[in-house]
């Protein structure tokens, strides 16, 4: 976003001043050009810009009007096909009417078209020297992520701010627990939906450590052995939950990417026991994956889902993970994810009760190169 320009004089704020807010059309690119003179004196946007832009599927072009027609404020968003982000390119009020609230109302305005495209992440970058603004931003629950060097035309670095986005919100019951060690998510999502279906029981880091003893086969990709869908089912219903397996394939998962041929025999061995065992506990075991409809339709009935993701599509790594969803809005599943990427930038309210588009949710539920799809469903038994 360009160089805010200087208010000239020190012009008293109306904070009285009444706007309304909606998406810009042909007819303002003038006002708007106008304005960007007013508040940027370098990188402007061009009026040729302005005018793609109002029409663009790509972007998002807000304006806050007053009762006389006068145009005093516009945030424009820009979106990139595939992501789940928006990125607010840029934001502007009038001078003259800054400190009313403008800036604000533009900002939540610009939350919700992008959440309403699809999009949970709201990115920008603000110039360094432009407190006023990134007052705003901070004040405005946006996390900083990052700086960039010399980004701007004057050679300015440029901070960068994130938010995730959430909506009109949909609250859950099911308590949050983040995992402690690399390598208990999938164990984690069992202790929140025990936590939720049994009220004796007390999340803990010695539960994620029995839990995952109890469903771990012993080696896999990421730390010291994550945990494959029988396990999870098999340490869910030793635990008192009625469990059932959706995995799209029989026989042992996860060997691929294991060059040890030793940890490939314990891994199949393992995965061999806990497939027996779910006869023991009487675990059914269905050879289609879970589709968002199906997971749709459990979580209606009461029951809750753990599902494995490419954690690739999550945090950009590549290793199997597993999240627990909890809740359906009509357009987005919402999920409990055990992992809280950085704790210096993430806390729980990032990665508790996250909504996921069904159409990237679809796209995230499966690993490697098969890829494989697995889903276990539990209930109250
Ligand atoms: C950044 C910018 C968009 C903010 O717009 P704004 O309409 O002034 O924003 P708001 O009115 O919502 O908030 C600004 C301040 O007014 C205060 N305010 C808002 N409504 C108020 C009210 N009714 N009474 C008292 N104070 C109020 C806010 O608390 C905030 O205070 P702060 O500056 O101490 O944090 C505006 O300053 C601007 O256009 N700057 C130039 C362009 C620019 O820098 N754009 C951003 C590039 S990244």
């Amino acid at each position: 976003m360009g160089v805010p320009a200087r208010m000239a004089g020190s012009a008293p704020a109306d904070r009285s001043t009444l706007f309304a807010l909606r998406l810009a059309v042909v007819a303002d690119v003038d006002a708007l050009v106008d304005l960007e003179e007013r508040c940027f004196a370098g990188d402007r946007m061009s009026r040729r810009s302005f005018r793609k832009l109002v029409d663009a599927p790509t972007a998002a072009l807000a304006v806050a009007q007053t009762p006389h027609g006068d145009l005093v404020g516009y945030a424009l968003l820009l979106f990139r096909a595939g992501t789940g982000m928006a990125r607010l390119y840029s934001i502007a009020v009038a001078p003259d009417r800054r400190s009313a609230g403008i800036g604000e109302a533009l900002m939540a305005e610009a939350e919700r078209l992008a959440f309403a495209r699809d999009r949970i992440v709201l990115r920008l970058e603000v110039r360094e020297d432009n407190p006023g603004a990134i007052r705003l931003y901070e004040r405005l629950g946006f996390r900083r992520i990052g700086r960039y060097l010399d980004y701007y035309e004057d050679h300015a670095n440029a901070l960068r701010y994130e938010k995730r986005l959430r909506g009109a919100g949909h609250s859950t019951a099911v308590p949050y627990y983040e995992q402690t060690t690399d390598f208990t998510c999938g164990p984690c999502c069992v202790m929140m939906a025990l936590a939720h279906f049994r009220p004796d029981y007390t999340l803990a880091p010695v539960e994620e450590i029995k839990l995952w003893r109890q469903a771990t086969t012993v080696f896999m990709m990421s730390g010291v052995g994550g945990c494959d869908p029988h396990g999870l089912a098999v340490s869910a219903a030793r635990n008192g939950l009625a469990a059932a397996v959706h995995v799209s394939r029989d026989g042992s998962l996860f060997l691929d990417s294991v060059r040890d041929p030793e940890k490939r025999r314990v891994m199949t061995l393992a995965q061999e026991d806990f497939r027996r065992q779910t006869i023991a506990f009487d675990i059914p075991i269905f050879h289609t994956p879970l589709d968002v409809e199906a997971i749709r339709a459990a979580l209606a009935e009461g029951a809750l889902v753990i599902v494995l993701v490419s954690a690739y599509a999550m945090f950009g790594k590549k290793v199997p993970h597993w999240i627990l969803v909890v809740g359906d809005d009509g357009r987005h599943l919402f999920v409990h994810d055990p992992w809280v990427e950085d704790r210096e930038l993430e806390t729980h309210a990032d990665a508790a009760n996250l909504p996921i588009p069904y159409a990237d949710f679809e796209r995230m539920a499966r690993w490697g190169r098969e890829p494989l799809r697995a889903a276990v469903v539990l209930k109250q038994r």
